[in-house]
């Protein structure tokens, strides 16, 4: 009796311990396991992916940058760009003219990121920060994406709408919404389509599309609602906004970008990755 009880328990801890780390990813126990999953599995993340290029044109960085036709040089943010799937497919495109940056949690993930992208070099930034504070001034990015990702945050309603807000009127918001087997088991991560649909409907977003994508996610599509004005690619201390006292601008002096109104110094390492991840939680200087 006492080895048959031992055995249900065991198979239950092993069940969980299934859901949480590995459909769930770590969501239910914060960024910190989140990124720590996608730290120790970045190098292999690409060869677990298998991403068609022909698919990933065809999807993403064509119908983008058609979306993008009538701006000259677009400016785009990707959120949670892991290893820049996104810049890869968007700047492949001859017609694309713009530049990105892609925002991730997870370190070692960017660095994969800029190797990836290396032929896009001086193109494409990386920056090493949390999409619940994504670091730039409101209405600033032709388009937004995030792909596969918002599932794995604290609050995706919440990085939804920090996405909506740093997206220009007349911008285009490009998301996925999980679906598919395991997506019932990621309650308040995952949301059905009608539901995502609301979502969207409820911020300044109109023309909200899905599209059939992958098993496990739709692509949906929106975009900003109000009075468009300009548009295009703009200096990143211009635009960049401190995580930590939501300062703006910030000026790069001395290798780092640096914020006049708390002091904190976002240092940008050898390899071109800005990193404000750690800093907007230390400190002020002074
Ligand atoms: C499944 S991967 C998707 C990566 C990429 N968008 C793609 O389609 O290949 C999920 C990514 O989200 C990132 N991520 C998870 N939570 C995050 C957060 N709160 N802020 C920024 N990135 C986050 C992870 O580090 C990881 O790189």
């Amino acid at each position: 009796m006492v080895w048959a009880l031992a055995g249900v328990g065991l198979l239950l801890l092993a069940a969980l311990a299934y859901w949480q780390l590995i459909i769930a990813e770590g969501t239910y126990l914060g960024p910190r396991v989140v990124t720590l999953m996608y730290n120790w599995a970045a190098s292999a993340y690409e060869h677990i992916k298998q991403f068609d290029p022909g698919a990933e044109q065809w999807h993403l960085g064509l119908p983008l940058a058609k979306s993008l036709d009538l701006i000259p040089a677009p400016f785009v943010l990707d959120v949670g760009t892991g290893t820049g799937r996104l810049p890869r497919a968007l700047l492949f495109q001859p017609r694309f003219r713009g530049r990105v940056v892609g925002v991730d949690l997870s370190r070692r993930m960017l660095d994969h990121a800029v190797r990836l992208n290396d032929p896009y070099a001086g193109r494409v930034t990386f920056v090493w920060q949390d999409a619940q504070t994504l670091p730039f001034q409101d209405d600033t990015f032709d388009a937004v994406t995030c792909l596969e990702v918002l599932e794995f945050t604290p609050d995706p309603e919440a990085v939804i709408e920090e996405m909506v807000r740093v997206l220009r009127p007349g911008g285009v918001l490009l998301t996925s919404n999980r679906i598919g087997p395991d997506a019932p088991f990621l309650p308040g991560k995952a949301f059905a389509p009608h539901a995502f649909h609301e979502i969207l409907e409820r911020l300044p977003l109109e023309d909200v599309k899905a599209q059939d994508w992958q098993i496990d996610y739709d692509l949906v599509w929106a975009i900003k609602r109000g009075t468009v004005a300009g548009g295009g690619v703009r200096p990143l201390p211009e635009v960049l906004r401190c995580p930590a006292c939501g300062h703006s601008p910030l000026p790069m002096r001395d290798g780092a970008y640096r914020c006049t109104g708390c002091g904190r110094a976002y240092p940008v390492a050898q390899n071109g990755v800005v990193e404000m991840a750690e800093r907007a939680h230390q400190r002020a200087r002074g």
